[in-house]
């Protein structure tokens, strides 16, 4: 048997291992000396990109070679990366698909494109860089005069530099204004969500993004403080939770992860999003074309599951999805919860 099959039996075998459940996490990044024995393609980056107004961007890439060798990549292909951030799995997808792959890379945030272009400047206009939603793929397509791909890839969520900005408002773990925009441009920030909804409102969201229990008394706690005029930062917010939910001592998550999940995902109208992206999979990809989803929550991979399963025009290609092995996830907590799925658009000749 050759290596390279020999190789490709066993990336199998290891991928089928990792098939069963995670669940939703939120911790800090650690970064760890990173070893990748891959001879032909760059090694995961763990050193931050400088951005050019001398700042420095770090996210580690979750199933990296899991979420590009899911896509086939080809020399010729073109592909979407709808969720660019700083160009983790682009750049991977770029080199598999050498000499003449293309990718679109799509992202809403105009710091991730910044680090994206340093990072992806040595492809040339292989890499093309568009800020915009992944939920509006057909457009972004439409304006490059492109009218199919053979390969749509995401990576939801947030990136780890969005997380880590103060600035962003997106953690408690650091003191900032009450934000969690992606696209800081526009948009409603969650403080300004928090105070249009009422308290019914706010709780539903609380409920249905964060799936916590006491919804109903933290979105209490949140207009009271809107009364009082106390709800401008992060800091506020975590605040309101903790008046319901008091934190024990040694907790490893704070009783306001929900809670801020919850509003992130309302803020950006994740769901929303991925709705859109899914349901344009079967139009935008050419016949053969796969699209690779990491999700870090139940309610996206659910969305992800439900919609490769019950489209005649989809096939899907992991029946459980693929979760980061023992080493990724001890050298990344945040690949604890990431499940990748993967489908193929079937041959219009079968599935128009
Ligand atoms: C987890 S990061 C991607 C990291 C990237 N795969 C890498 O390894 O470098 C997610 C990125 O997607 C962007 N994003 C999330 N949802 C989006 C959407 N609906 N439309 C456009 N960009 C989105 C975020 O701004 C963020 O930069």
């Amino acid at each position: 048997m050759k290596r390279r099959e020999r190789e490709r039996l066993a990336k199998a075998a290891e991928l089928a291992k990792r098939t069963a459940a995670a669940d939703v996490e939120v911790a800090t990044e650690v970064v760890d000396d990173v070893v990748d024995d891959q001879e032909s393609v760059s090694p995961l980056r763990v050193e931050p990109i400088v951005l050019p107004d001398g700042s420095s961007f770090h996210h580690l890439t979750i199933l990296r070679e899991e979420t590009v060798d899911a896509l086939e990549p080809k020399s010729g292909g073109v592909y979407a990366d709808v969720t660019l951030g700083g160009g983790g799995h682009t750049e991977l997808l770029l080199e598999k698909s050498a000499p003449e792959g293309r990718v679109i890379g799509v992202d809403r945030d105009e710091r991730a494109l910044a680090a994206a272009r340093e990072r992806l400047s040595r492809f040339g206009e292989r890499a093309t860089l568009v800020k915009g939603e992944a939920g509006a793929l057909p457009r972004v397509l439409e304006s490059l005069g492109i009218t199919h791909v053979n390969g749509v890839m995401a990576d939801l969520g947030v990136s780890s530099p969005q997380l880590d900005d103060a600035g962003r408002g997106f953690s408690f773990r650091f003191s900032g204004p009450l934000d969690m925009r992606m696209d800081p441009s526009r948009g409603e920030t969650a403080k300004e969500l928090c105070e249009r909804l009422d308290e019914t409102e706010l709780a539903n969201v609380i409920f249905q993004y964060g799936d916590e229990r006491k919804s109903r008394p933290i979105a209490r706690s949140i207009k009271r403080a809107i009364d009082e005029n106390a709800l401008d930062t992060t800091d506020d917010l975590r605040a309101a939770v903790h008046r319901v939910i008091r934190p024990k001592h040694g907790q490893r998550i704070d009783p306001a992860t929900r809670t801020f999940q919850a509003l992130r995902i309302a803020v950006n109208d994740e769901l929303g999003q991925l709705e859109a992206l899914l349901a344009c999979l079967p139009d935008v990809l050419a016949d053969g074309g796969v699209a690779s989803i990491i999700s870090f929550h139940s309610l996206e991979d659910r969305l992800g599951k439900n919609a490769f399963r019950g489209d005649p025009r989809m096939e899907r290609l992991t029946k459980k999805p693929v979760i980061a092995s023992d080493d990724e996830a001890a050298r990344n907590p945040r690949a604890r919860s990431a499940k990748l799925r993967a489908a193929r658009r079937v041959s219009r000749e079968v599935a128009p």
